[in-house]
């Protein structure tokens, strides 16, 4: 009978020894806390595809933002659903409209406690849906696209936002937003760039939470699936262009990505747990197919371990409660 000279096991015989030598570990300052405002609510509205997430009213979402910072987070990332929608995405650029709006009231009850994130992105404001504006074929042009999101920038600068979040995967929009925020005196304003970010199946349920009206899909801006290499292009020219953190998005799906940006990026990285990420989780859990709370902080503590820095997650709250009442 030979016995193994390596006994791995020892380590893991108790919880208190399996905490001391944990390699990764989840702290409520990791997590980003996405959350939907929507112009003339009255009451929150539920979003059948993702059980427990709501669209905020303008008064809702400030209670949601004090939480967020009671519980320590690491931030909040605001989308805006405007009332009125047309083709050159005109409400997102209105400091009134509902984002720079909510960014404005947010702030005003976070203060600094909360680092208060802008989605930087016109999908959310154009009525047909694309993260820019169209050409005459019918194409979203990337440079027309590039001077609205300049002047989306500053304003959300300027409303308070903490962090801008350009999402729309235009060549060059970390460098045209970076301009224009030190032209107008932000250069305080960091810039969490969505890098490599996939045209994604995942991202289903997220066109109900704002009321998408995309016609078509993303591919002619979003990447592939199967592409590798792209991904780390990207990232090299969005860290070229002066991005402050980078992203990777969906998470789940792309921990082989999210491994290989943390392995050369010399700023943070985040990293985005999509709605369809959220939606696969709750339907099996609430089938009782899945223990939930495990599965979520498996997968949180997964990203992690990839690679991220931080991670966007629908269950930023809960997780961060989790987090408390487990210590
Ligand atoms: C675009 C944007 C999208 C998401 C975040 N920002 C949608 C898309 O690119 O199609 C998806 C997030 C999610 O699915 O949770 N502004």
């Amino acid at each position: 009978m030979a016995f193994p000279a390596d006994r791995p096991r020892r380590l893991r015989r108790t919880p208190a020894l399996r905490r001391l030598v944990a390699e990764t570990r989840l702290h409520p300052a990791d997590f980003i806390l996405p959350v939907f405002v929507r112009e003339g609510l009255t009451e929150p509205a539920s979003i059948s595809s993702m059980t427990g997430v709501v669209q905020h009213t303008e008064e809702s979402l400030l209670k949601a933002a004090g939480e967020a910072a009671d519980l320590g987070l690491g931030g909040i990332m605001l989308f805006g659903i405007p009332a009125q929608r047309d083709a050159q995405g005109t409400a997102g650029l209105d400091p009134d409209g509902i984002l720079n709006r909510s960014i404005r009231s947010v702030k005003a009850t976070v203060g600094d406690a909360l680092p208060v994130m802008s989605d930087l992105c016109l999908d959310e404001f154009t009525d047909h849906g694309h993260c820019g504006v169209l050409d005459s074929h019918g194409e979203v042009d990337n440079d027309q696209t590039l001077e609205l999101y300049a002047q989306m920038g500053v304003v959300q600068a300027e409303a308070g936002a903490d962090v801008v979040a350009p999402s729309g995967m235009m060549d060059g929009q970390v460098a045209v937003i970076r301009d224009a925020l030190d032209a107008a005196g932000h250069h305080n304003v960091p810039i969490l760039a969505y890098s490599a970010k996939y045209a994604s199946a995942f991202y289903g349920p997220f066109r109900e939470a704002v009321d998408s009206q995309l016609q078509g899909d993303r591919r002619q801006y979003q990447m592939d699936a199967g592409n590798r290499t792209e991904a780390l292009k990207e990232v090299q020219l969005d860290l070229a262009e002066g991005a402050d953190m980078v992203m990777v998005k969906p998470a789940s799906a792309y921990l082989d990505i999210l491994s290989d940006v943390a392995e050369i990026s010399d700023v943070p990285v985040s990293a985005y747990q999509v709605s369809g990420e959220y939606a696969m989780i709750e339907s099996a859990a609430a089938n009782g197919w899945v223990d939930r709370k495990a599965v979520v902080l498996e997968t949180l503590t997964a990203i992690r371990r990839a690679g991220a820095t931080n991670v966007l997650t629908y269950y930023a709250a809960e997780a961060a409660r989790w987090l408390q009442e487990d210590r």
